[in-house]
């Protein structure tokens, strides 16, 4: 099979993409979107995406039976998209875990009012004993079970079988703790006790029974721009989504992951390197030109790079010019080729009244462009 045989995923049959839905992550783009870049280059070897969030650009190379790399600063997105390349069976899964498990509750358990409340006891011993076992642990079943865990971490709590492991929580983000508890104490909602062992296996059966096979690759954890400078290998399909400006959450949203990952017990404010910290738009502009010099490094001629950007309202800026500054500040080759609203057809064909850009939440464009002259 073929890059084009990656047909947009209401065709596909909805168990094969499970698996890209293993945990949720901010701002993560469609499937749908990274499938049609691969369907417009059917001769693409090998697909990168230099801020990769949780590897939805990755889940699409395997679909299409091509290799990829994905990079990301935020070690939860890195965690989340390393499981979207690896081949492991749930059985696998669910063996390491009861080894962990059986092996005795190690690591120590955070104390305090969040955590009491968050979680069971016996469920927050097991939950401290597969983090502290994980911590060390490279091989792809570890990766695999790592990435269940932040799914199954917290979430809303079913009626019937449990599907998370905490107290009633959102599942694309953790609650800042005093709220939360706030929360959980008005609400009277003591933990309940939630078994470890039989929420991951039903999701780990669910998630990877009909997965695809794995087709290669690798996530690195770090910048993009000093992890481009480090690789090899040659690129000919870059699908990509920076972190849209005035964005500045990707990481305190996501602490109680942050801390299953071996991060301290409490929410995690800063920008680690998040490329979103720049002081104003020209600083990020310049950033993200040197994401897009550094990938041209890396690709080869005639490469194609696909590019969906945004800016939160509240930003006040125009996406499509900062874009489009970042990619002429690069002066690494790249001629742009079209830019579209995101999802709609190119934009010089459209209304621009059609799209209800000032009511959007989030104003998304989507920008392609060719490797034409090879940078220096
Ligand atoms: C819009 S999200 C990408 C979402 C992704 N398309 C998905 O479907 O999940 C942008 C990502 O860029 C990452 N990022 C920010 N600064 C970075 C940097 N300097 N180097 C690498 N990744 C960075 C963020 O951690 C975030 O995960």
């Amino acid at each position: 099979m073929t890059a084009t045989a990656a047909a947009p995923s209401p065709s596909r049959p909805e168990d094969v993409l499970r698996l890209n839905a293993v945990c949720p992550y901010y701002t993560m783009f469609p499937l749908d979107f990274p499938l049609q870049q691969l369907a417009a280059r059917p001769d693409a070897t090998r697909v990168l995406d230099p801020f990769c969030g949780r590897g939805t650009t990755l889940y699409a190379a395997r679909l299409a039976e091509l290799p990829s790399v994905g990079i990301d600063i935020n070690p939860v997105a890195a965690a989340i998209a390393q499981a979207k390349l690896v081949q492991v069976t749930p059985g696998a899964v669910v063996r390491l875990a009861r080894q962990v498990l059986d092996g005795g509750m190690r690591g120590e358990v955070p104390e305090g009012d969040f955590w009491q409340w968050c979680f069971e006891r016996q469920t927050l011993r097991e939950l401290v004993a597969l983090r502290e076992a994980l911590l060390g642990m490279t091989t792809s079943t570890a990766a695999m079970l790592r990435a269940v865990l932040l799914g199954i971490l917290h979430g809303p709590r079913n009626k019937n079988l449990p599907s998370y492991l905490s107290n009633q929580m959102p599942r694309t983000y953790a609650s800042k703790p005093a709220y939360a508890v706030k929360f959980w104490k008005k609400s009277d909602m003591e933990p309940v006790r939630v078994p470890t062992l039989e929420v991951i296996e039903r999701r780990a059966k669910r998630l990877l029974d009909a997965a695809p096979l794995a087709h290669g690759g690798r996530v690195y954890l770090g910048d993009s721009v000093e992890t481009l400078g480090g690789l090899r290998q040659k690129f000919d399909l870059v699908v990509t989504s920076p972190p849209y400006y005035g964005m500045r959450t990707y990481v305190a949203d996501q602490w109680l992951r942050s801390w299953f990952l071996g991060g301290p017990p409490e929410v995690l404010y800063g920008t680690h390197g998040q490329i979103a910290r720049q002081p104003n738009q020209e600083a990020f502009i310049q950033a993200l030109a040197e994401v897009w010099g550094a990938t041209a490094r890396r690709c080869h001629q005639g490469a194609r790079l696909a590019i969906r950007f945004g800016a939160l309202p509240s930003a006040r800026t125009d996406p499509e010019q900062m874009l489009l500054a970042s990619v002429r500040e690069a002066k690494a080759g790249w001629v742009v080729k079209e830019v579209r609203q995101a999802g709609t057809p190119p934009k010089r064909t459209r209304q621009a009244e059609q799209f209800g850009k000032a009511g959007s939440a989030i104003d998304e464009i989507d920008l392609i462009a060719e490797l034409i002259g090879l940078p220096h």
